[in-house]
């Protein structure tokens, strides 16, 4: 079969090469001759080449094979050798030339090695580009079910909580903020989409907590206190027992984002690192975003104010070092804000 490909050949001298290029462009091949192995890859780099047909005496035959190999990997390699020379042939396979000729060069033989090379060439390639096809395809299904993951999440976070004063806008933030917190703390990036999911779901369940205190505009009584501060129990049961790190991690951070670094919190009153950092991360971003934003008996505070309110909660309320990890990271919580008002609240869009 002829076909149009490139076909380079490298001699140390002349007469070799043209012989073998005209037996080859009788066949329709375009070919390139070259005498040395440095020309030889100065010219892969430039050119598409399909073939290499390597004829000059073992040593740098072998070393050409080995750099293309390395960088042209799509290019088939065809060594040529002495008829008794078969040790370079067969270490040249090894070294993953395509095939061998032998000399003295037999036209046939060489042709037909060219189009088998050829031949083989184009199923690598061929398999190449399906394997890559695969993998964008994989690729894309994936971001797909994430995002398809994540609307879900947040919608039914959100339909949990819409008595409460929190908004979709509040749920979002307080997700991408912890992100943003874990990535600047060195975590994993799978890691860091878990959360991303997981701390918007902090206060799912508030659902088992009646309109009466959780509505109300009035400070609570210490009854009705203890009632709300089942929220973190109700839901670390309604996201408990799952085998998913996701749904895993969202149950200890319902569990214990209102747990104080200093033992002063709820609902067990663990201190220090006893405290999952997931939830110590949670415990400053939620705080952060409810401060800085309006409540229905509270206008928002000034980001000036909300962080000089922190500050004092500093080594009591919150872990030290990731309060001076979250100061540091200040203005990007600027932008994710700015962000999320500027798409606005995907939920409420769709009334
Ligand atoms: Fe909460
Ligand atoms: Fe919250």
């Amino acid at each position: 079969m002829t076909e149009s490909a490139r076909i380079l050949i490298v001699d140390d001298g002349p007469d070799a090469g043209n012989m073998l290029s005209g037996w080859l462009e009788a066949e329709g091949y375009e070919c390139v001759i070259s005498t040395n192995a440095d020309e030889a890859l100065q010219l892969l780099d430039q050119d598409d080449f399909s073939v290499l047909l390597a004829t000059m005496p073992g040593k740098s035959s072998i070393e050409l094979l080995a750099q293309t190999r390395e960088h042209y990997p799509d290019v088939a390699v065809i060594m040529a050798t002495s008829f008794d020379d078969r040790e370079w042939a067969i270490k040249s396979l090894k070294m993953g030339a395509y095939g061998y000729v032998t000399k003295p060069f037999d036209q046939g033989e060489v042709t037909i090695n060219v189009a088998k090379a050829l031949e083989w060439r184009r199923l690598v390639l061929a398999s190449h580009r399906y394997e890559q096809r695969l993998e964008e395809e994989v690729q894309a299904r994936t971001a797909e079910i994430s995002r398809r993951e994540e609307d879900t999440i947040l919608r039914l976070v959100w339909a949990a909580e819409c008595r409460d004063q929190a908004t979709g806008d509040h749920i979002r933030r307080v997700g991408l903020h912890a992100a943003a917190l874990a990535e600047a703390l060195g975590w994993e990036q799978r890691r860091v989409d878990d959360i991303r999911l997981a701390a918007a779901m902090h206060d799912i369940g508030k659902i088992g907590i009646v309109e009466g205190i959780l509505l109300k505009a009035e400070r609570l009584t210490p009854t009705e206190f203890e009632v709300l501060k089942k929220h973190t129990e109700m839901g670390a049961r309604i996201l408990e027992g799952s085998d998913f790190p996701l749904l895993q991690m969202a149950k200890e951070i319902a569990l214990c984002h209102h747990e104080r670094w200093d033992g002063a919190g709820y609902p067990r009153g663990l201190a220090g690192e006893e405290i999952p950092e997931s939830a110590r991360i949670v415990a400053i971003v939620d705080v952060y975003d409810a401060l800085s934003h309006a409540r229905v008996y509270r206008p928002a505070h000034p980001e000036e104010e909300v962080l000089a309110i922190m500050a004092d909660g500093r080594g009591e309320h919150f872990d030290p070092r990731i309060f001076d990890c979250f100061l540091d990271i200040i203005p990007k919580f600027l932008s994710i804000r700015t962000l999320v008002q500027r798409e606005g609240n995907p939920f409420q869009s769709r009334k």
